[in-house]
């Protein structure tokens, strides 16, 4: 028997965890260049940005069930279903969900979802918990979330999903950081004028 059913729904789900990041990335990126969001709410920027985070919220609820609904049509592997994996699951659910509710906590709605692309900076450097404990707590905890589910449900399958979770925000962190650090870079600088 193998391990992982290489079937349509693995195929869909890989697809819409692939999609996920690379769509809001280039409605971001549209947005800092051409401004096409705000255009598209009629010149409200703040709007424009919480349709955004709505959208995305709702992507990440949609492409957790279909990765769910995946799982569903694979082979399970015995030795998952043992307590202590089982436990191992449940502890990686709770440290995977603090990590993101208490990022969301901490950034609040349009930090969390790419204000900055708006043009709404966060005053200062966030710190503090979860900042001190991991660099990127959004996507080190949603990967969490997602080996947990896959140790839940027992699937190998779910494994092989979360590595291209783990594997997509590197790459999207690969393009939001140097980008992110160059939008706060601007800012200091016309800050820097000001004051001068
Ligand atoms: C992280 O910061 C919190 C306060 O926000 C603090 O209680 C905690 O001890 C810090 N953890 C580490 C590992 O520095
Ligand atoms: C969290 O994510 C970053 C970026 O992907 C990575 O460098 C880091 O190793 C991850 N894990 C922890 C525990 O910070």
């Amino acid at each position: 028997m193998p391990f992982i059913e290489f079937n349509k729904s693995l195929l869909i789900a890989a697809i819409s965890i692939g999609l996920n990041p690379l769509l809001w990335n280039i409605a971001a990126r549209s947005e800092y260049n051409k401004k096409t969001l705000t255009n598209l709410a009629n010149g409200n920027s703040l709007k424009a940005c919480r349709a955004l985070a709505a959208t995305i919220f709702v992507g990440g609820i949609v492409r957790d069930l279909i990765f769910q609904n995946a799982l569903r049509y694979q082979p399970g592997f015995d030795l998952f279903f043992n307590p202590f994996v089982q436990f191992v699951s449940k502890v990686l659910f709770y440290i995977g969900s603090l990590l993101v509710l208490s990022s969301m906590y901490k950034l609040g709605i349009v930090g969390t979802y790419l204000g900055d692309y708006f043009g709404f900076l966060l005053p200062t450097r966030v710190s503090g918990f979860p900042f001190n404990v991991t660099e990127n707590p959004m996507y080190n905890g949603s990967t969490i979330c997602f080996l947990s589910t896959a140790l839940r449900y027992g699937k190998p399958a779910g494994l092989l999903l979360t590595l291209e979770v783990f594997l997509v925000y590197r790459l999207a962190l690969m393009f939001e950081e140097p980008f992110t650090a160059k939008i706060y870079a601007a800012r200091d600088q016309t800050q820097g004028k000001k004051s001068n």
